[in-house]
């Protein structure tokens, strides 16, 4: 089978567990796994692009076949544009479905030899997301066994800058 290149695109605002774990069975399943990180939000963001890319890549560094990437403009357009055959994107739970349906439907319209794959993260992930990790840090709430260490580290940085 020929080593197939996945692209695991996302708002990473910021990576959680639930993330890890789609990236951690993705890098098994693909030959090249490329984090794509959307550069062009429209809300205001938590975490600059680049300190999403630098968390990103401290917490997959020691997994060899994953990079990690950023992109603007249509996604499939940066799928082609990396001869990227599938797309990878995670599904917690059915009320994901609807979106990630909708989204992998027009994805296929647009560019009908990109496949897109879904992976279920582990269950105990299926209620984490990017937007309540922000919330429960944005009210003073532990993150704690929710996002990597390191993520941990930057959000308390956030409340606590360092004193040098
Ligand atoms: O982690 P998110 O925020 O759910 O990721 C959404 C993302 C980045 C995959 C999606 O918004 C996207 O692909 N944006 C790029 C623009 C695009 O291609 N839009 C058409 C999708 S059908």
């Amino acid at each position: 089978m020929p080593e197939i290149l996945a692209v695991y695109p996302g708002s990473f605002d910021p990576m959680t567990n639930g993330h890890l774990d789609v990236i951690e069975r993705g890098c098994r399943l693909f030959g090249r796994l490329i984090v794509a990180v959307l550069t062009n939000i429209e809300k205001e963001p938590l975490f600059t692009v680049r300190e999403r890319v630098e968390m990103l890549s401290a917490v997959t560094g020691e997994m060899k076949n994953v990079s990690v990437d950023t992109f603007s403009g249509l996604l499939v357009d940066y799928a082609r544009y990396k001869r990227a055959p599938v797309i990878l994107r995670g599904v917690r739970a059915f009320s994901d479905f609807e979106y990630e349906l909708q989204m992998a439907l027009m994805n296929r319209k647009l560019a009908p030899t990109v496949e897109t794959v879904f992976l279920m993260p582990q269950e105990e992930y299926s209620y984490l997301s990017s937007r309540l990790v922000r919330e429960i840090f944005k009210l003073g709430g532990s993150v704690k066994g929710l996002v990597p260490p390191i993520v941990e580290e930057k959000l308390l940085e956030k409340v606590l800058p360092r004193v040098s």
